[in-house]
């Protein structure tokens, strides 16, 4: 269908038929489905007669090739213009192979692992039926309280923009061409990431600065690499719920950004105007988000009961909704649905593809990458000899995968104690105590597996429900239970080797001192137990860079490297003891900063050089160093590259990431990295959101972590 043939069939459309191209159903609206007309809960009382669910535009959460196709062919004989349905679902790190939550995948700074999983799983999502992929999530984090942090990947603009990049470009593919990509979705548009607290669907209220300094990038950067849709936000944002939001975007997103294709509600966000207070009821809703640019509303009907009379009474301009249909029909024309409404759906080709050993391989290596050593007092690697004592409730837990993996199976996870059986002569697995309950049984068990041990692995961490979405905490340290079992296990004077399992930084009082090496895993996925296994034992050299920092303790929240000095900054050489910006009980800086790992080798890295001290418009300058390794196993380096601009027209970030490159070094091994820098990379938003750079000193940062002190500096002459 070309653009005319769109046209004319938007004009033979009634009222009604427009109107149901802009709601999406879940599954269980559809005839065809396996559950189909099992209307339950709040779907009850939304008045969806049989009428709209035949003039629905798209499909909410289903999958398998069988089920949609069925749902598509019974929906093309119910619908008078055959306008087939989209199929649209949460496939973010993973369909049924899953890799690790988002940001773990930050934490490999690994961009094309990261898009080769996106790829592996938008293969997987469209030979099951599926089109579109509620994904990536590139809302910038910086307090752990909140649980979706797992979604992102992290508190820096610049390494969240290439992953959005990354996952898009993964995802998208050529999906116009290939029916085994999917088109994306990026979300949560915006801010959402900055929910005041740390409490999910909370207020966020920042500066126009703030926002395009650092919460903008990555939604733009997804956009740049083509991304399709784009979701909106729960959150209000400077008093105006971002799903009503006009300046956001019919302003920015459409107007400045230029973004043609389809915006949808996220769920149940167009009547969550209503309690937001800025909606009167239902009818108000539908009007000020449709006038506001959404053009799918998820799961409430504010839409279907509304816009018609809107359209009629005289106070909706029916042209939005024209233009909203048209944005939907053409997606569904780019996706090639009406020539072939069942696209890439093959029941054979799920057979084959899915969980296949390719995409469980990239699945094993990627969460490798991802998990990240943050202590090791000579403990690991492990030795095959030791015996070990695997204690803890994660050590034989399926519950890894993370939240977003709703098609993962507990069948197909490979646990911790699958991974460590497959090395260790000797294993003996006890729990020690549950999540967040425990018993004596449980503890005595543990103890004695622990006494007839060499090398006690502990393996604690959160429940994917005490993380993801609602999953808040306003205490971020491990359970009660866990902190006890750990005192109860120091007492025994062995080697304690903690695993982590879980979606957040946390507040590590209580397991970091008490622990001779910390490896964080996060949420590894369907090959978690095996890769951390792998880790463990050498096979890979822990080589994942915390791409979110870790508080000392929740109180310090928010705590990220790319903060401002302040006018009175502690480490100042004159300054005071007491009047300047700190607490009194505690450091100001994180635990572990933002770029750190460790590594089973060393790597040294030689004095940086700068090609020349000044930098005019239109130039190139590049920096330098060599890197070697100086330890003994081969192993992977993140070498990251800061600026710092000294004065600016407004104040500027301590550090800023502008690069970095991930390099594999033999034992004894060099390398030269080399990083180009350019006034493009310079510049910021002035006071008048302005971007642009200004003449002046800028320092330079190489090194491992953004903790980096040697510095180059040069001059930006203008
Ligand atoms: C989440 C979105 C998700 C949507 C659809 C919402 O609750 O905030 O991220 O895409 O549900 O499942």
């Amino acid at each position: 269908m070309n653009q005319n043939q769109l046209t004319s069939l938007l004009e033979q459309m009634t009222t009604e038929e427009k109107v149901g191209q802009l709601i999406q159903l879940a599954t269980p609206f559809l005839k065809g489905a396996s559950d189909g007309g099992q209307i339950t809960g709040p779907m009850v009382g939304m008045g969806i007669t049989e009428e709209v669910v035949q003039n629905t535009g798209s499909v909410l959460g289903a999958s398998g090739a069988k089920e949609i196709k069925n749902i598509q062919e019974t929906h093309l004989k119910d619908n008078r213009l055959g306008i087939p349905l989209l199929f649209m679902s949460d496939i973010v790190h993973g369909y049924k192979t899953i890799f690790p939550v988002p940001l773990a995948v930050g934490c490999s700074w690994d961009l094309d692992l990261a898009e080769r999983s996106a790829e592996i799983a938008a293969i997987e999502a469209a030979v099951s039926g599926i089109h579109v992929t509620f994904a990536p999530m590139v809302d910038l984090v910086r307090d752990p309280r909140w649980g979706r942090v797992m979604e992102s990947t992290g508190e820096d603009p610049y390494l969240n923009s290439e992953f959005a990049r990354a996952f898009v470009r993964g995802f998208q593919g050529d999906f116009e061409n290939d029916n085994q990509r999917v088109a994306s979705c990026v979300k949560h548009f915006a801010a959402y990431g900055a929910a005041e607290g740390g409490r999910d669907y909370n207020t966020v209220d920042m500066s126009e600065w703030q926002l395009r300094e650092n919460y903008l990038p990555a939604y733009k950067a997804a956009l740049d690499e083509g991304c399709e849709m784009v979701m909106t936000a729960f959150n209000i944002l400077n008093g105006v719920p971002s799903t009503g939001n006009k300046t956001l975007m019919r302003d920015l997103l459409r107007k400045e950004w230029d973004f043609d294709g389809v915006l949808i509600s996220d769920w149940g966000a167009v009547k969550e105007l209503i309690p937001h207070g800025v909606a009167e009821g239902e009818k108000e809703a539908a009007r000020k988000a449709l006038e506001a640019g959404v053009d799918i509303e998820m799961m409430t009907e504010c839409y279907v009961n509304h816009v018609q009379q809107l359209i009629e009474e005289g106070s909706l301009d029916e042209s939005l909704v024209d233009e909203a249909v048209l944005r939907i029909l053409k997606l569904k024309q780019k996706l090639g649905l009406f020539e072939n409404p069942f696209r890439g759906a093959d029941e054979q080709l799920e057979n084959e593809l899915i969980l296949s050993k390719e995409h469980r391989e990239s699945a094993r290596e990627l969460a490798a990458k991802s998990a990240v050593l943050l202590k090791n007092e000579q403990v690991l690697p492990l030795d095959p000899s030791q015996k070990i004592a695997l204690i803890g409730p994660f050590a034989d837990n399926h519950d890894i995968l993370g939240p977003w993996s709703w098609l993962g199976s507990k069948d197909d996870t490979i646990t911790l104690d699958k991974g460590i059986q497959s090395y260790a002569s000797e294993v003996k697995i006890a729990e020690g105590s549950g999540v967040e309950t425990s018993s004596n049984i449980q503890l005595d068990l543990a103890l004695k597996a622990a006494e007839e041990s060499d090398v006690i692995v502990l393996a604690l961490g959160e429940s994917s429900d005490m993380s993801g979405e609602a999953g808040c905490r306003a205490d971020i340290r491990l359970p009660q239970v866990q902190l006890e079992l750990i005192q109860e296990l120091k007492e025994l004077n062995k080697p304690i080797v903690t695993v982590l399992f879980n979606g957040r930084p946390l507040d590590l009082h209580g397991v970091i001192h008490e622990t001779d090496a910390l490896l964080e895993a996060w949420y590894p996925g369907t090959e978690g137990g095996q890769a951390v296994a792998d880790l463990l034992y050498g096979t890979s050299n822990p080589s994942g860079r915390l791409a979110m920092s870790f508080p000392h303790s929740v109180g310090q929240v928010p705590v990220y490297y790319n903060h401002y000095n302040t006018g009175r900054p502690k480490n100042a050489p004159d300054a005071q003891e007491r009047f300047v910006s700190q607490y009194l009980d505690s450091p100001n800086g994180p635990l572990f900063p933002f770029g750190y790992g460790l590594s089973y080798t060393t790597f040294t890295y030689d004095e940086v050089t700068i090609s020349s001290q000044e930098l005019k418009e239109g130039e190139t300058l590049t920096i330098t160093t060599r890197i070697t390794n100086s330890g003994e196993k081969a192993g992977e380096e993140v070498v990251q590259l800061y600026v710092r601009d000294t004065t600016g027209e407004v104040v500027r970030p301590m550090k800023e990431l502008k690069n970095f490159e991930r390099i594999s070094l033999q034992p004894g091994e060099e390398k030269e990295v080399t990083f180009d820098l350019k006034e493009e990379d310079l510049r910021y938003y002035h006071s008048n959101l302005e971007y642009k750079s200004d003449r002046g000193q800028f320092e330079v940062f190489v090194g491992p972590h953004s903790k980096q002190k040697s510095s180059v500096s040069f001059q930006l002459i203008k």
